[in-house]
């Protein structure tokens, strides 16, 4: 069966998948060729999300939900560049990362990494799980790519708000997730993917996306189509166009 973690590493050029993943990363991309650059763009959102969380806002702690399988710059690796002693905690729901997981738990030795096997679905298990980290210091929470799993808007919201309760003032969340106003190939690509057994992936307006934001302060330049948000001038951006179907942004719990 194919299957979207291992899509998602065709997409981003990985060596993580099948025949069978191939061919379904290629039947997305007959009808909407520019979801390689999504996955790039996305992908290169959240390497500059983390740096700038861990550099600029200093965070030292990560809680990274939806966190696919290891990659070229995995969220630890980032934050531990900016700084060693950055504590690290994963949590994806899919078997297939579990099996690959030991790739995240390589920690510099000053800091942390671990791997959580549970569901978005059940935030209070993972906060329970995550005791790696220090709840009375402030964390980022990184959603890349998986709130769309959550199809329905008022759950996808109140998990956010869970998430966020739990972590004290001066914690970040960043999210980055697709939506479906740029491109008619973007939506009928993940309408027939939707439809083919796969688990589910529901687009939102960028609108929808900006409200998981709802009373946090938003870093500027707030919620964009992910290449605009704080784009590095020095490094090209691979031939990502400027406006994808991928919003993301970063704020700030006050
Ligand atoms: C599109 S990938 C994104 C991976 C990574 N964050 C990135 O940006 O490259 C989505 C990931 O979320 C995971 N996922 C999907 N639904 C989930 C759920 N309900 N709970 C936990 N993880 C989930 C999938 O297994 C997959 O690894």
């Amino acid at each position: 069966m194919p299957h979207s973690a291992r899509i998602w590493n065709y997409w981003l050029g990985g060596k993580d998948n099948y025949p069978v993943d191939r061919a379904a990363g290629d039947q997305y991309r007959d009808i909407y060729p520019e979801i390689v650059e999504v996955a790039r763009a996305s992908r290169q959102f959240l390497t500059r999300a983390v740096r700038y969380l861990a550099g600029e806002a200093r965070i030292r702690q990560f809680l990274d939900i939806g966190t696919g399988l290891p990659t070229a710059d995995n969220t630890h690796e980032v934050a531990q560049r900016v700084a060693p002693a950055c504590r690290v905690v994963y949590v994806d729901n899919d078997p297939l990362v579990l099996t690959h997981a030991r790739a995240l738990l390589a920690s510099t030795p000053q800091g942390v990494t671990d791997y959580i096997d549970a569901d978005l679905r059940d935030p209070d298990k993972i906060l329970d799980a995550a005791r790696t980290l220090d709840f009375t210091q402030p964390i980022a929470l990184t959603l890349i790519g998986i709130v769309g799993h959550v199809g329905d808007d008022d759950e996808a919201r109140s998990i956010v708000r869970r998430l966020l309760e739990a972590v004290p003032s001066g914690s970040y969340l960043a999210v980055c997730d697709g939506t479906n106003v740029i491109s008619k190939a973007g939506v009928e690509a993940q309408q027939r993917y939707n439809q083919s057994g796969a688990v589910p992936y529901h687009l939102r307006s960028p609108e929808q996306i900006a409200g998981f934001f709802d009373g946090l302060e938003l870093v500027e330049p707030g919620v964009v189509s992910c290449p605009r948000w704080r784009p590095d001038p020095a490094v090209a951006n691979g031939g990502v166009p400027a406006e994808v179907d991928q919003f993301s942004g970063v704020g700030r719990k006050p």
